[in-house]
Parts: C-alpha cells; structure tokens; sequence
C-alpha cells in the first residue's frame, strides 16, 4: 500500500478519550475508542511516515514501529503536544479530548455526604489542543475532526476556519452504527478549496483513504 507517500514525514497524532481527575479514583471521560485516531498512525506509518502517537487511555496495545506517548488529561495531552512541535510536519486530532474538567481535584477521595442528596462540582473549560497547535509559529500542516449530529458541512466548515486547520473531516455521528467505539466509519473531509465524501468502510480502510488525502493536501500546500 501507497508505501512511499509520506516517506520521511514526521506525523503526530492525538488519539483516545482524556481524563480529568474529579479525585484520586474518580474522573470524567467519554467513550471514544481510540480505533480512528490508532489506525491513521498505523497507516502513515505504512505510507513512509515517522509517527509519534499521543495515545488517551485506551484498551489498544501500542501499535508496532510507532512512538508511543500515554497521556491522561487534555492538558498532559497539550504539553506532549507542544513538545513534539519541532519534530512535527503533519499533526493529525483525533483524539476526543474532553471539552471541561474539575475546576478542583481533590486530593483525597470526596466522601459521601450525610447531610445532602446533591453535590455539585465546578468545571473550567479545557485549553483546545488542535487550535493551539495551528496557531503556533512552528505551524504543521493541521487536520481536526468534527463529530456532528446535524448541519454537518456548516459546522465543519466553521471549525476548520475557526482551529485554523487545512483539513476537517467530519462525521455524522447522529448515525448509532458508525464513529464512535464502531469499527466502521463514513466521513466527508472539507478543506479551503474543496471537499471529498467517503462513503461507510472499515476504519483501516478508511484511515489508508484518509492518509492518500492529507498527503496529497500536504504536498499542495508546501510545495
Ligand atoms: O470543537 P470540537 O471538540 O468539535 O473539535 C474537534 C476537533 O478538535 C478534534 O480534532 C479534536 O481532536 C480537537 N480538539 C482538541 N482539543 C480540545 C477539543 C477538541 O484538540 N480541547
């Protein structure tokens, strides 16, 4: 497969849920898998690439011949980010990082209350890892995701100008039997000039289509 697209680039991909600490033993978190964000690293790899993967907790094992970074929180998630910047030609967000966290973590377990039936906790929004990455000096060429549940080109649309991303690949995730924690997925990519759909294929498949893209992209946008 495609063995020679993306030789020598360096890709850094986020991928997986985060996790925000509410106490020692306690979080917040959502349910992505990982799959998506796993099988485009293996699939650079595949096409030439040197891949750095900032891998969320996830029940995958390390992919072989990739550089395996675990990270828990979205701001653990940033920093790894950040540091893999110099090194960096194409950054791919996959990951499904988590939109706030605890404002506090406590630093024993919160006990349950005798006196009350509600116990409320205050959440901070997350920094947005993508955005900041496209809006460094050192800027790589930037590809987010999108998970949208209607008006799927106007939203996508939006965030890619507004992350400052080259390319956005949305999915419909109003749809129960692809995306999230399926092993199937169908996507359209919108970039600046144009857009292609991709119709419902396995996400090994659909990460091999998604690399012959952004390499492509790539290669307009720096040559
Ligand atoms: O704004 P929204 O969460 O829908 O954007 C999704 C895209 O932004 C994905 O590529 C995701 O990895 C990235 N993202 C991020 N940091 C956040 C939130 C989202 O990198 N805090």
């Amino acid at each position: 497969f495609q063995s020679d697209i993306l030789s020598g680039v360096r890709v850094v991909i986020t991928a997986g849920p985060t996790r925000e600490a509410i106490d020692p033993v306690r979080y917040i978190s959502n349910h992505s898998s990982g799959k998506m964000g796993f099988a485009l690293a293996t699939a650079a790899m595949e096409a030439g690439a040197r891949v750095t993967l900032i891998r969320g907790p996830v029940n995958l094992p390390d992919p072989d011949r990739i550089q395996c970074l675990r990270v828990e929180s979205a701001r653990d998630m940033l920093e790894a980010s950040l540091q893999q910047l110099g090194e960096c030609d194409i950054f791919i967000a996959a990951a499904a990082v988590a939109d706030y966290r605890p404002l506090q973590t406590a630093d024993q377990k919160i006990k349950k209350s005798a006196a009350s039936d509600t116990l409320e906790l205050t959440l901070v929004k997350n920094p947005d890892i993508v955005a900041t990455v496209a809006g460094h000096e050192q800027r790589p060429f930037t590809v987010g995701f999108a998970a949208e549940t209607q008006d799927v080109e106007n939203y996508a649309r939006h965030k890619l100008q507004q992350k400052n991303l080259d390319i956005i690949v949305a999915n419909d995730v109003s749809r129960s039997d692809i995306g999230f924690n399926s092993d199937e997925n169908a996507v359209t990519v919108f970039w600046q000039q144009s857009q292609q759909a991709f119709g419902q294929m396995s996400k090994t498949t659909l990460a091999r289509e998604l690399v012959r893209l952004i390499a492509q992209r790539y290669r307009a946008a720096t040559e």
